[in-house]
């Protein structure tokens, strides 16, 4: 598949910041600066543990929600600026499936009109066109066409995920969100769906943004992977450079984590549940569960390191981490007073030394 290069989405340093919760004294931070372009013909992997605010930038770049501060923009046009016609387009343009889809489907609705639904909205069509339409999209999810006067409870998991996406095709959007499309899932009709998405992308030309708690299928899907952790890109970079060559501690956990059991990675003292300990004001978020933090690390929080020009991650010391990495060092690593890691690589000793 070609990119190219055309830029039909942008988060621009977006922030969101939820309501204080009821006996909370602070408010959620969703998102805390990210930004995010997408082109035309790509895939993005946005990839991070639950709450890390992958569900919140979907929102925001579907244009449910609003940005607390910074701007989401439609061809280069900030969404709040759209006129009329402008934001027609948007709708069209982007279309989303999520995890769950049967908890937004009206149970009393009929499966073509669950997939009509926007064509409703619009007033496009009539009741017959919009069934033929509704056929359609079901024989290009692998449906039969006859399961357009069924219920949402007469289908299966594996059923259901097909019809939302389906409706999520019914305007013919150039830019599909998937959140977390088959975690839902049973394993065996995960590969399945995976198929029908590569199968609809080559032949719609469809850009695919795929949040995904699964490294697997990130890897094997997405040309370019985005690393969220509370709230912030801690990585971005080519998907093979990020798994080869994990640049932030984080990513290097979340990969280790995909290929080593939890029970060894319990033995090692280490797992991927959140922190209960806040990381400190004005330092790096993740310093509480960083095996190579320092002092520095404590006290200042990092900006943005360039490892090349597609390759970027908010870490003092981002290392070009092999694969093994983690599991060989992480003995040593986690030995506790750790201002001097042995990170291994010479560039990244420089880098520090600067
Ligand atoms: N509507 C909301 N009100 C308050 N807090 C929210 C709301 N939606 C999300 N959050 C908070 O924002 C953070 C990010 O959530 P979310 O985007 O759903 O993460 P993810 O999709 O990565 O699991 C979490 O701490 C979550 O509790
Ligand atoms: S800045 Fe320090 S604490 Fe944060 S990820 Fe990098 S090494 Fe770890
Ligand atoms: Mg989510």
């Amino acid at each position: 598949m070609t990119i190219n290069g055309r830029v039909i989405l942008e988060a621009r340093d977006v922030h969101k910041q939820f309501p204080r919760r009821w006996g909370s004294q602070v408010a959620a931070k969703a998102l805390d600066g990210v930004s995010l372009k997408v082109e035309s013909g790509e895939t993005i992997g946005i990839v991070g543990e639950s709450g890390s605010g992958k569900t919140t930038l979907s929102r925001l770049l579907l244009g449910i929600d609003r940005p607390t501060e910074g701007s989401v923009l439609f061809r280069g046009v900030a969404l709040l600026r759209l006129d009329d016609r402008g934001r027609r387009d948007f709708r069209r343009a982007i279309a989303a499936v999520f995890q769950n889809p049967y908890s937004s489907f009206d149970p009393r609705m009929r499966i073509w009109q669950l997939i009509t639904e926007q064509l409703v909205i619009e007033r496009s069509g009539t009741d017959r066109e919009r069934r033929v339409r509704a056929s359609e999209l079901l024989t290009r999810v692998g449906l039969d066409a006859r399961m357009a006067e069924r219920y949402p409870h007469q289908l299966s998991g594996g059923q259901r995920q097909r019809v939302a996406i389906a409706r999520a095709l019914v305007s013919n959007p150039e830019i599909l969100i998937l959140d977390e499309p088959l975690s839902a899932l049973d394993v065996s009709v995960r590969a399945q769906i995976i198929n029908l998405l590569l199968d609809l992308q080559d032949s719609l030309k469809l850009t695919y943004i795929f949040i995904a708690h699964d490294l697997a299928i990130v890897q094997h899907l997405c040309h370019r992977t985005l690393v969220m952790y509370r709230g912030r890109v801690v990585e971005e970079g080519a998907t093979s450079t990020l798994f080869e060559k994990p640049a932030h501690p984080y990513t290097a956990a979340l990969i280790a984590a995909s290929y080593l059991s939890e029970a060894q990675l319990q033995e090692r003292g280490h797992t991927l549940a959140e922190s209960q300990e806040e990381p400190p004001a004005g330092g790096c978020a993740y310093q509480p569960r960083c095996p190579i933090a320092t002092q520095l690390c404590i006290k200042v929080a990092p900006s943005y390191r360039h490892l090349d020009t597609a390759h970027r991650a908010l870490c003092h010391y981002p290392a070009g981490f092999d694969r093994g990495f983690f599991e060989s060092n992480y003995d040593s690593l986690d030995a506790g007073g750790l201002d001097q890691p042995s990170l291994g690589r010479d560039e990244t000793r420089q880098q520090r030394d600067h």
